[in-house]
């Protein structure tokens, strides 16, 4: 194969996907697609490529091999499958949608047809993250026995008015809140480095926007491993502090700042340079994944079934917060 040839959809995040995929080697960007035509001329004509308004006609190109699907939440697999069943591969942004079902029938989509299914987790890119996983897979902090998230975020009300369709990341169908939509990036992250959920124990509220989604989550978890977590997710929070990870162990600490980068600290040595784990080459973004996973069969970096992880979690939490029960959830 030449170059992979993509079609983006959706404009606003998609924007930085459609400037990665022109920046990736072996790949192509054939066509932009949005909604609103002004946004879809813009990058087009950014990037000399077509543009369209209308999806289907996008999907049913026979000059595309991939799709990027960047529209809201709950409409990622929705598009995925149709992308696939068009013939596509298909990769969509974060969260992977926000109903569990949805993102069961994508993977199955994609397994019936052979396709690439893959979720744009930024924090997965990231040469410190892999070597930061590297660390604690090899036991630089011990034996895990607690890991937590603080997300202290600002958003003001027009985000959540805003947005196109106007007014989605405030309705339930097409969004969950703190924890689906930003918080999601940091439950990847935590599951991704201690490993699969068993029980969560969640209480959600909407504190002080006018919305339908919630502004705060608060999920107790219990790792299969027997660690616990607490993850904490707000948007209701004035200043923007950014976003906290600790991780403990029987010998140190890991502590990741959204803002400040990643510190561990041990027993034995104070402050470990995590440049000495050395991790495989990878793909520096979704497209650079997509090109390999296309071309040389590799997996890719966030396949479905890692995708669906963070959103099975935020279900669960949601689903006890409203029993006012724990959920025990089945991760492998
Ligand atoms: N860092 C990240 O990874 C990151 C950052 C921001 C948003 N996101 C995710 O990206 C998604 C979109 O968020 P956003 O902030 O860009 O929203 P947005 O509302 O600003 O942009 C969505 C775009 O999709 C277009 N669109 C919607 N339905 C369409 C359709 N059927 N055909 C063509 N175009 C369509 C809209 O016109 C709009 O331009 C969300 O799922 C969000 O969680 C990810």
């Amino acid at each position: 194969m030449s170059s992979v040839r993509f079609g983006i959809m959706g404009l606003g995040r998609g924007r930085g996907a459609a400037k990665q995929v022109v920046a990736a080697e072996g790949s192509a960007l054939v066509c932009v697609c949005d909604l609103q035509e002004d946004k879809a001329v813009e990058q087009a004509e950014m990037y000399g490529c077509d543009w369209t308004t209308n999806y289907k006609a996008m999907f049913a190109r026979d000059d595309i091999d991939a799709i990027g699907i960047y529209t809201s939440s709950g409409t990622h697999c929705d598009y995925a499958i149709e992308a696939i069943e068009a013939g596509k591969h298909a990769f969509v942004t974060k969260p992977m949608d926000i109903l569990v079902e949805k993102c069961d029938a994508a993977i199955q989509a994609a397994k019936d047809a052979g396709k690439v299914l893959a979720v744009d987790f930024g924090n997965r890119y990231s040469k410190e993250n892999q070597q930061l996983k590297a660390a604690i897979d090899q036991g630089i902090i011990g034996q895990i026995f607690l890991g937590d998230v603080k997300m202290k975020w600002w958003r003001e009300q027009s985000y959540y008015n805003g947005g196109f369709p106007m007014g989605w990341r405030s309705r339930k169908e097409t969004e969950g809140g703190s924890i689906a939509n930003q918080g999601v990036h940091f439950v990847d992250l935590i599951c991704w480095l201690l490993g699969p959920v068993q029980e969560v124990y969640g209480r959600s509220a909407t504190m002080t926007h006018d919305i339908e989604t919630e502004d705060i989550t608060i999920a107790q978890l219990t790792f299969q491993s027997g660690a616990w977590g607490l993850i904490t997710t707000t948007t209701s929070s004035y200043p923007n502090l950014g976003t906290q990870v600790e991780i403990s162990g029987t010998k140190g600490t890991v502590r990741w700042d959204q803002r400040g980068g990643i510190e561990v600290m041990t027993k034995d040595e104070e402050l470990v340079d995590l440049s000495r784990f050395e991790v495989p080459d990878a793909p520096a973004d979704i497209a650079e994944d997509m090109v390999s996973a296309i071309t040389k069969g590799t997996a890719p970096v966030v396949s479905g079934e890692e995708g669906r992880k963070s959103v099975e979690l935020f279900c669960a939490a949601y689903a006890s917060s409203k029993s006012g029960s724990p959920v025990v959830i089945d991760q492998r």
